[in-house]
């Protein structure tokens, strides 16, 4: 049967500026029209799953501004369980100020607003739902306060915990054993083990280094060059499809989205993955972050 998910994170507005190539610091470049666009990696990785058949909960902060009301609108009409959202007064909904290029590569600066608000008494409130969720996604976009609290809850009802540690930062050593499913980007995984992670020998090292700090399963994102897994069969590369990519904007987020849904629906690890990367490879060929999410019928039909 299929369990719910339950989302501990961000909710952001993103203006999106297209550009022929990124800036380098200290120079303008001009950009194209301004995309604003619903996005923030909880957020994101909430609408994958929803939308591709997920149940999912979320627990997060928006503000009392009229990207906060769109965005739990968006919420709505994805059929993402809303009573842990909250709105907090006189503050601004977290943005995200992103460029793309036209080689769908991008630069993201994040200002967190109302996120910055999501206190452990919030995490608190929602311990029955988190307690009966298939599993709880957090990432790093909120006060670490809260995600280790919501781990906690996790953990200790035995609910299985995925972490996309994004944005990088350190963490406690304790935290990382509490984690089920780690999902590192090459940079994050290089912060958090303090090897150099370019390609997938370096992903190797780094994956087994994450291994022995506690993580169960480690799925270190590689970008086009597909996954990196290490868990208890040993470690292994899946390959990602071969698309052209318009943006990768919330790539990760739906590859995240995607995996916890087949695996809230029973699938095995290996086939998680494969339909993940398929909708992140779907949603690499569209702009946006959950404006490019796939859903069910369209990944299908692909
Ligand atoms: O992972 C992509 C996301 O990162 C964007 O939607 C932006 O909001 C930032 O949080």
């Amino acid at each position: 049967m299929t369990k719910n998910i339950v989302v501990v994170g961000s909710i952001n507005m993103d203006l999106v500026l297209p550009c022929a190539r990124l800036p380098q610091p200290g120079e303008t470049v001009m950009g194209r029209a301004l995309r604003t666009e619903p996005g923030g990696k909880g957020a994101n990785q909430a609408v994958a799953a929803a939308r591709l058949g997920a149940r999912v909960a979320f627990v997060g902060c928006v503000g009392d501004d009229a990207f906060g009301a769109r965005l739990v609108a968006g919420f709505h009409a994805e059929g993402i369980d809303t009573t842990h959202v909250r709105c907090i007064a006189d503050t601004a909904t977290g943005i995200a100020m992103i460029q793309v290029d036209d080689q769908g590569q991008n630069s993201i600066v994040l200002g967190p607003g109302a996120n910055e608000a999501l206190a452990v008494a919030q995490v608190d409130a929602a311990a029955a739902l988190i307690e009966a969720a298939g599993l709880l996604i957090c990432q790093l976009e909120i006060p670490l306060a809260a995600t280790q609290r919501a781990i906690d809850i996790a953990h200790a009802a035995g609910v299985p915990v995925l972490l996309n540690p994004a944005p990088a930062q350190a963490l406690p050593a304790s935290l990382l054993q509490q984690v089920d499913v780690l999902v590192p980007n090459e940079g994050e995984a290089a912060l958090l083990t303090g090897l150099p992670v370019q390609g997938r020998a370096g992903a190797v090292d780094a994956a087994l280094k994450l291994r022995q700090a506690g993580c169960a399963t480690v799925l270190i994102t590689l970008g086009a060059d597909g996954v990196l897994v290490a868990d208890a069969q040993g470690y292994r590369h899946h390959p990602a499809p071969e698309v052209t990519a318009r943006d990768t904007t919330g790539a990760g987020d739906t590859f995240i989205g995607a995996y916890a849904t087949a695996r809230a629906a029973g699938e095995a690890p290996d086939a998680a993955i494969a339909f993940a990367q398929r909708a992140a490879a779907f949603s690499v060929q569209r702009l946006g972050a959950q404006a490019a999410m796939p859903s069910q019928a369209e990944l299908r039909r692909q």
